[in-house]
């Protein structure tokens, strides 16, 4: 029996900033189903259009309307006409949301818009389907019904700068990743208590006042370098007990602090006192921090259009037969440079510029995109990061994308505030679904880059 969508209404909701966003409510014979869109602040030039109202009177001009009234009139009215099978046509409805758009980059209807319904057309597909969600994205990707389900390992952001935080420390995410726990229950674990141990290393450095909290959760101190940042951390975890079981991960974010004009980066962005390195000298710092820090992951290092250093130091570290400090080059994730867009991920490709893609479902605005540019990036013997946004609400899809594609990692945050937990949380319940289900799943671990190629040559 066909399962059709009997109504779709948006309604304008708020996200964790406190900033309006989109939900869609999505009705078929199976139930009601809900999704909420999250929001970057540090947003990438190439991602498809987050539709806002503009009006400076009300929200400050970021009232979601336009957007909510495209779902309520436009996409909503023609969807239902069409009679799609929501079992097996999410294709479909995604390329038709595309199509009733007809813009490259969903200016017309909004990103915000065709996501929320996707989305929840997603959640309806698995309800018609009578599985998870983890399980109909799963068979979306076309992923082998043979592979064990992945647990990923959490990238806890507990240092918020950049744009993120009000301190004035340019790197905008400093990460902790617990990649020798055993279970992502015990990886959440150690994360939480490493951050409880943060919090303390952080107040008696600063005072109480210095552990405030960032957009992400992450606390907020008043450090400006990264050497600080990864020093503190490194207390953490041997206070915390757990040294060897954790690596670091870092996203500069650098788009927010590149001079495209001169091709330079300015560290002291944030309190307008300059620190500008050209290319070359910010590829010497990650060299250096990389040689002396367990730096497992470096994300958006170079600006969203700085190819030239992106393939450069690409060519230099991933692409090298190399170790730097002994270890392996981290890997490197084009979040502001591919914005989860095929495009732009072929043309990374091509430039040998990363050899990772970072998943952020609204740059591009379909479940279905996303999962063809997350399947282009294996394609290329790539890693896929999966990553919720700085604005974020208590919606938890990403957690079951990061499950159905066996991405091996995420980052949601700090393990703390709802919005972040709400995924690790939905994540411990898919590990004991599974386990309770008796089917084969592993906790990414050492192996989170390429779990599943791992577990096959084992
Ligand atoms: P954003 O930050 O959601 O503000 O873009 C996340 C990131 O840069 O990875
Ligand atoms: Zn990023």
């Amino acid at each position: 029996m066909p399962s059709y969508i009997k109504a779709i209404s948006a309604q304008q909701r708020l996200d964790s900033r406190g900033n309006p966003t989109v939900q869609v409510v999505l009705e078929s014979d199976k139930g009601t189903f809900r999704s909420l869109v999250p929001s970057g602040a540090s947003t990438g030039a190439h991602e498809a259009v987050e539709l806002r109202d503009g009006d400076k009177s009300v929200y400050g001009g970021k009232g979601v309307t336009k957007a909510v009234g495209n779902v309520n009139n436009v996409i909503g009215p023609a969807l239902i006409e069409k009679k799609f099978d929501l079992a097996k046509d999410l294709g479909k409805i995604d390329q038709f949301m595309r199509d009733l758009d007809g813009t490259p980059n969903k200016a017309k209807l909004g990103a915000n818009a065709i996501l929320g319904v996707s989305m929840a057309a997603s959640r309806a597909g698995a309800a018609a389907q009578g599985v998870p969600l983890y399980e109909f994205l799963r068979k979306e990707a076309g992923v082998d019904a043979n592979a064990p389900y992945v647990l990923p390992v959490p990238f806890f952001n507990v240092l918020n700068g950049g744009v993120h935080s009000g301190n004035t420390m340019a790197f905008q995410e400093i990460m902790l990743a617990p990649t020798g726990a055993t279970s992502f229950a015990e990886a959440l674990q150690f994360g939480a208590e490493a951050y409880h141990t943060l919090k303390t290393v952080i107040s008696q450095k600063f005072g109480g006042p210095a552990t405030g909290i960032g957009d992400e959760g992450g606390f907020a101190p008043p450090i400006t370098k990264p050497e600080e940042a990864f020093d503190l951390l490194g207390e953490a975890v041997s206070q915390a007990g757990r040294t060897g079981k954790f690596q670091y991960a870092m996203d500069p974010a650098s788009s927010e602090f590149f001079d495209s004009a001169k091709g330079t980066y300015d560290t002291g962005f944030k309190d307008k006192s300059p620190n500008v390195h050209s290319s070359q000298q910010m590829q010497n710092l990650y060299k250096s921090l990389v040689a002396k820090y367990p730096i497992a992951l470096l994300e958006d290092p170079f600006a969203e259009d700085d190819w030239a250093s992106w393939t450069a130091f690409t060519a230099a570290t991933v692409g090298a037969d190399t170790t730097i400090g002994g270890r392996p080059p981290p890997e490197l994730v084009g979040d502001d440079l591919l914005v989860t867009n095929v495009e732009r991920v072929k043309e990374a490709a091509e430039k040998k510029a990363c050899n990772s893609m970072l998943l952020k479902i609204n740059q591009i605005g379909t479940i279905t995109e996303a999962i063809a540019a997350a399947n282009l990036a294996f394609s290329y013997g790539w890693s896929v990061f999966v990553s919720h946004r700085s604005g974020e609400t208590t919606d938890d899809f990403v957690a079951d994308i990061t499950v159905a594609l066996n991405t091996g990692h995420l980052k949601s945050g700090a393990p703390a505030r709802g919005e972040r937990i709400a995924k690790y949380n939905r994540l411990m319940d898919i590990e004991d679904e599974l386990k309770a289900a008796g089917k084969k799943s592993i906790y990414a671990g050492e192996h989170f880059s390429h779990p599943v190629k791992t577990v096959k040559q084992v």
